[in-house]
């Protein structure tokens, strides 16, 4: 092996000669010649396989990488290199195992960190081989997962990121299932355009294939794509025939799976009591989705359905007291107190779920399905604050009745305790994620539970054994129970199964017997498909329950857990796979990621330690896609959790990423090399406290008057800042609760170009370019059809058609914050919106006993008072004549709030 000092050398002049040549043309010394997707669901159970032939097209050897991404519910069986005809298989060991191993290998210098990341539906999968001169790799991941049905389907998505466009790029996905296949849709961004062209879809009765042939050409032009080629999803979504109420069973080599999914019940009138955390953390966009989604909620809530509204923080407030019938008279009154839900306090997270529970038990109603929601984003951090002693009361108040559901909004709450709280209670949790959809996630997960069918539901089966679970307090339309087991005795010729449950208080009954020797229909190659749809389904329980248990009986759940993923190779938060490199000894590790971790919702940098030259050398340089491929820079969030960047240790000369499942930072884990210094953290904690603000204060330009005038607007809001539609132009601007100025800026100009500005970044996009800018660097830019950008330190100079505005980012205490300033004057056009005003004017009424106004013809109260104008990066302070909104705007705030920025 090359000493790495006489490596560096060689790279060094590699960059002196080729000084020009940026970081696109590089990665052209590797072909990826063939890309194949293939997946195959057999009776939901899909098995994804993912073939990567590689050309090393220099002449020296180089690091070749894969890395893919796939579904977060799936496992890993399966990863192969094959390298001049040598076959290195990963192997799945215990983890403590794998770590062992993988240490060593560190110690001795020999291998690169791991890489992990996770983000909301996929996860990465990354490794990398030194490939010789010429040569070539192919690289094999298979992946297992069992289809969940959501709202009446099942979604099968299928993520392609090759990296550069593929002479030969192939996706073939073959369903079977016996029952037949009612519907079949390809959605995802891989399915619009010109791409659309490359699927087919081909149906029979019971099978469906859907190839995905896309030319190189068309790899390239379409809308998720680009110079690296193909980037985004296929989501195949579908569902079967369910002639049979009773459901489907099928049996096979000594195991059987029961689908059970009957529509053919009335619907349960429903209990539903949400329990809303309005504490100060959910401040700002959070608590804006919540109310939105509520009032969705509340429209879609069936007449003979009875619900109740808890708020809380430190105290907690209920609507009304007792359930209420959803009529039409009750539903306008909660929505108008929804609408007037807004962050305070701390969070009293088990007052106001015994409050809850309190509402349901008060009033039991026969025939009824009663279910509670639990919406919050943070740790219980009053009245009772120990979680366990909130478990116990929740546990002991509920006493198996009904199910709680827990959504957890955003990554600052405490998870584990949510999923545990809602097992216990026969529920589940869920994460709501942090972004523009958060009100649609809400909806969606309110969809899953609006139609209760059965309850109480057990099922039984005679001759299995070692079943997965088989019993559930609710079964709801669109959804489906999933049982499987192994069978008692391969001899029996007939196979039984009985479901018993509760439909709307009446006890029913589901009976069916199959025959054993019947044909499978399971073609021979995956006819271990059930044992291997048993395994998964039992480990995913087992892990699942971990939460639950204590002491022994956890202890040997895990081993019971630990033994499956180890047979039947599966990469689970117990095991990781070890791939041993054919340099001597290097290994590399995957392991499944953990989900949970907070990724850095306004990563604010700290420090810059890092000079630009620096970046550009490690290849990295502008234009790069991710923003936060800043190796060397610190990263904090809010809630001030530490997050560590890389780690250039003194025996090393790699940068790695330390902090699994850090999705914004997931590409900065490449090996690059870094100069050799000491690391930075980050350990900012504590949330970062602003000075209390209530309004924004505007300064509004008078016609003929020397002293100004300005208005307030409370926070948090919305607004449509301004907006020329002649021009099709339009900016609008979000401010936080307790918070200066404004934390976000849209620009939109045409219906193509778009800025979008935060405190930390800078994203602009058109047809052609997208381009990720942060604050401190410096840069001019001018884009077609009259778009310009100048950035500057901390002012951003736009110009879009004839509208020219500079926004400028503030930094006080320790708050950032932007501030427009409209530059234009001209009187060609008319804009709107809130600084859209220039023709404000107003007389002073002499003699008044306090100071009034005249603004178009109305008396007017007024005070003298300061402002600090932050249209001049200087912010001085002067004074103006501040008077309501209404009165120089002659309408109201909510006239200019949109909903989306
Ligand atoms: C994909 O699967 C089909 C069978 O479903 C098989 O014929 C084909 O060879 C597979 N392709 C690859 C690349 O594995
Ligand atoms: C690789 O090719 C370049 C130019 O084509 C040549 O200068 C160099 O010596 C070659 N390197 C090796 C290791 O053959
Ligand atoms: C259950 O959903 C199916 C469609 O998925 C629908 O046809 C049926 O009416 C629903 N049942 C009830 C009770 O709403
Ligand atoms: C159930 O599973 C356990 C362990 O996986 C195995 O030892 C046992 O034989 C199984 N039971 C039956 C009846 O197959
Ligand atoms: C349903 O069955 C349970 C137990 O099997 C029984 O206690 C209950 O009385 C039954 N209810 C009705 C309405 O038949």
């Amino acid at each position: 092996m090359m000493d790495r000092a006489a490596l560096r050398l060689i790279l060094l002049g590699v960059f002196l000669i080729s000084a020009t040549s940026d970081p696109v043309k590089k990665k052209q010394n590797v072909d990826i010649y063939s890309f194949y997707i293939n997946s195959t669901v057999t009776s939901r159970y899909a098995t994804t396989v993912i073939t990567s032939r590689v050309a090393n097209t220099l002449n020296e050897s180089q690091e070749i990488q894969f890395e893919v991404k796939i579904p977060k519910n799936a496992f890993i069986s399966k990863f192969r290199m094959t390298i001049e005809g040598k076959t290195y298989d990963g192997v799945v060991k215990e983890k403590e195992a794998a770590q062992q191993q993988y240490n060593q290998a560190v110690s001795r210098g020999q291998s690169a960190g791991l890489v992990k990341s996770v983000g909301r539906t996929l996860e990465d999968f990354k490794t990398s081989v030194t490939v010789a001169a010429f040569g070539k790799v192919t690289f094999e991941l298979t992946y297992e997962e069992l289809l969940k049905r959501h709202l009446g389907k099942y979604g099968l998505l299928i993520n392609a990121q090759p990296m550069q466009p593929v002479a030969d790029f192939k996706m073939d996905v073959h369903i079977q299932e016996k029952p037949g296949i009612s519907f079949l849709e390809v959605k995802g961004d891989l399915s619009i355009g010109d791409l659309a062209n490359a699927i087919k879809t081909t149906r029979a009765d019971k099978d469906a294939w859907v190839t995905f042939y896309p030319t190189r050409d068309q790899q390239t032009k379409c809308k998720s794509c680009g110079e690296n080629g193909l980037n985004g999803d296929l989501l195949i979504t579908y569902d079967v025939e369910r002639q049979n109420s009773k459901g489907e069973i099928m049996v096979s080599k000594g195991y059987f799976v029961h689908y059970f999914a009957p529509s053919d019940v009335p619907r349960i009138p429903k209990n539903v009591v949400f329990i809303i955390d309005r504490s100060g953390s959910m401040y700002g966009r959070k608590i804006d989705q919540t109310r939105l989604a509520l009032l969705k909620i509340l429209s879609d809530l069936d007449e003979d359905d009875h619900f109740g509204l808890i708020t809380f923080d430190s105290e907690v407030s209920l609507w009304k007291r007792e359930l209420l019938r959803a009529t039409e008279a009750n539903l306008e009154n909660a929505k108008s107190f929804v609408k007037e839900i807004r962050d305070r306090g701390a969070t009293d997270i088990n007052a106001a779920v015994l409050a809850g529970v309190d509402m349901i038990n008060r009033h039991p109603r026969e025939g009824t399905a009663s279910i509670l929601i639990l919406l919050t984003d943070g740790d219980p951090t009053t009245g009772e604050t120990n979680k366990e002693k909130i478990m116990s009361n929740v546990k002991e108040a509920i006493g198996t009745k009904f199910p709680l559901y827990c959504l957890g909004f955003g990554y600052d709450v405490n998870f584990d305790f949510l999923t545990k709280m809602s097992l216990e209670n026969s529920g589940v949790a869920r994460r709501i994620y942090e972004d523009s959809d958060a009100d649609l996630q809400l909806q969606g997960f309110y969809e899953e539970v609006a139609v209760p069918l059965l309850t109480d539901i057990q099922l039984k089966y005679p001759g299995g054994t070692n079943l997965t679970k088989t019993s559930f307090s609710l079964y709801f339309n669109g959804s489906e129970i999933v049982v499987s087991g192994q069978i008692t005795d391969n001899s029996v010729e007939s196979f039984t199964t009985e479901v018993i449950a509760v439909s709307k208080g009446n006890n029913v009954t589901y009976q069916d017997t199959i025959m054993t020797k019947d044909p499978s229909d399971v073609p021979p190659e995956n006819e271990d498909f059930m044992q291997r749809l048993w395994a998964y389904l039992t480990v995913k329980q087992l892990l699942e329950r971990q939460v639950l248990l204590k002491g022994q009986e956890k202890e040997d759940e895990k081993k019971e857990a630990l033994k499956l993923s180890l047979k039947y190779q599966f990469v689970t938060p117990l095991t990781s796979m070890v791939v041993t490199k054919p340099q001597e000894g290097e290994v590399e590790v995957a392991d499944k990621p953990k989900e949970g971790e907070a990724p850095p919702r306004h990563p604010v940098i700290t420090s810059q330690h890092r000079p630009q030259s620096f970046l550009k050398a490690s290849g990295y340089g502008g234009g790069a896609s991710d923003p936060h491929l800043l190796h060397g820079q610190v990263f904090h969030h809010m809630s001030g959790r530490q997050h560590l960047i890389y780690d250039d240790a003194a025996d090393y000369d790699y940068a790695y990423v330390l902090v699994p499942s850090f999705p914004y930072i997931k590409t900065a884990a490449k090996r690059v090399s870094v100069p050799k210094r000491v690391t930075v953290l980050s350990t900012q904690s504590g949330t970062l406290k602003a000075p209390t603000v209530h309004s924004n204060r505007f300064l509004l330009p008078v016609v003929g008057q020397s002293k100004p005038l300005c208005f307030d607007i409370p926070l948090p809001h919305k607004l449509r800042l301004l907006q020329d539609s002649a021009s099709e132009f339009s900016m609008n601007g979000e401010s936080l609760t307790g918070q200066n100025g404004f934390n976000q800026i849209a620009l939109h100009y045409k219906t193509n170009h778009h800025l979008t500005i935060e405190t930390t970044s800078i994203r602009y996009c058109d047809d052609q370019n997208q381009v990720y800018l942060l604050w401190g660097q410096e840069l001019t830019r001018k884009y077609t059809e009259g778009v310009s950008l100048i950035l500057r330190s901390n002012e951003i100079d736009v110009t879009m058609g004839n509208i020219h505005i500079v926004i400028l980012l503030h930094k006080e205490k320790r708050n950032m914050f932007l501030w427009p300033a409209v530059q234009q004057e001209s009187k060609d056009f008319s804009l709107t919106g809130v600084l859209g005003k220039t023709d404000a004017s107003y007389e002073e009424i002499q003699g008044s006993q306090t100071p009034t106004l005249k603004i178009k013809d109305q008396e007017v109260s007024a005070s003298w008072v300061d402002i600090t104008d932050y249209r001049l990066s200087s912010k001085p302070v002067i004074k103006c004549w501040l008077v309501s909104f209404y009165a120089v705007m002659q309408r109201d705030i909510s006239d200019f709030t949109v909903t989306k920025l």
